[in-house]
């Protein structure tokens, strides 16, 4: 094997023999996320998810050898720790968990409206079950001694405020939040916490939250991101959680990496 062959090697093994589980890895920034995380060598990546059919479907797709799907409801945190724990029973160890499953409210909700019964049911996943993944993965590395990557999927809203859809906006500040608070406690045990604050783009969950096309959807994300000839795709969300997820990370931790295009700095 010549140099530009084993520098190829490394760059196309960034997680090798890592074992890594990714909530809502049944779709969107989630399955893409899954797949690179495969294709980087992983040992095992675990999809969590609530869609049974779809997350066995991407799984075999991947592979049954490098990917599995476990049914876990993130905000119930007796699955978020069943699902850590049958992991680390079967694979030995957690490298990598990226917390990325969320969702909407169905209606707008500006402050004037807020409906406070979605407000719960949405911070019940957002934020409950994002601290549930991150609380259980931190357990068990700190339990196996494993120098872990957790990432959190936060957003631009998780940044800024926002005309409606203040429940979300809310949530995701507080992810951004919990990132902060885990990386500062966990640092000492040599386990790094990021986020990723992605902009809009065409996915199931945001299809279906604005009943658009896909093209006329990806026509209204373009005027929220002032980097033009480029749309945002879960490939490039995944891209940034990779690096972080990685060791091309290695000295960064309570760092919320936007992948927005420039909308967060006007
Ligand atoms: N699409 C965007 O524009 C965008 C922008 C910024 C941030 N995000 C965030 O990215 C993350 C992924 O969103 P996406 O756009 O890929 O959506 P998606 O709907 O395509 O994927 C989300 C996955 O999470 C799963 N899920 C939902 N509730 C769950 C629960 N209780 N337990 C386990 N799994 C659950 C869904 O079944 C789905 O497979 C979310 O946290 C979302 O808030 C999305």
């Amino acid at each position: 094997m010549d140099v530009s062959e084993s520098t190829l090697n490394l760059s196309l093994n960034k997680l090798a023999g890592k074992v890594a589980i990714v909530t809502g890895g049944a779709s969107g920034i989630g399955e893409a996320t899954a797949r690179l995380f495969a294709d980087h060598g992983a040992r095992m990546v675990v999809i969590a998810d609530i869609q049974d059919d779809l997350g066995n479907q991407v799984a075999a797709s991947i592979g049954t050898d490098r990917c599995s799907y476990f049914h876990c409801d993130v905000a119930d945190e007796d699955q978020v720790k069943r699902l850590v724990e049958s992991t680390v029973n079967i694979y030995g160890h957690l490298d990598v968990m990226f917390s990325n499953a969320g969702i909407f409210s169905p209606s707008d909700q500006t402050i004037l409206d807020l409906n406070v019964s979605e407000m719960d049911t949405l911070f019940t996943v957002n934020v409950r079950g994002m601290a549930a993944c991150v609380k259980h993965a931190a357990r068990v590395m700190v339990k196996k001694r494993v120098r872990g990557s957790i990432v959190c999927t936060a957003s631009v809203m998780g940044n800024v405020g926002c005309p409606t859809e203040t429940d979300y906006c809310m949530s995701k500040h507080a992810v951004v939040g919990l990132m902060r608070a885990a990386s500062v406690q966990l640092a000492a045990r040599g386990i790094r916490v990021n986020s990723v604050s992605p902009n809009g783009m065409v996915t199931p969950l945001t299809s279906k939250k604005r009943g658009m096309s896909e093209e006329d959807l990806r026509e209204r994300y373009r005027k929220y991101a002032w980097l033009e000839g480029v749309d945002l795709t879960p490939k490039h969300v995944a891209d940034a959680v990779l690096f972080l997820a990685s060791s091309d990370s290695e000295f960064i931790t309570g760092h919320d990496l936007k992948v927005d295009g420039s909308l967060t700095q006007l």
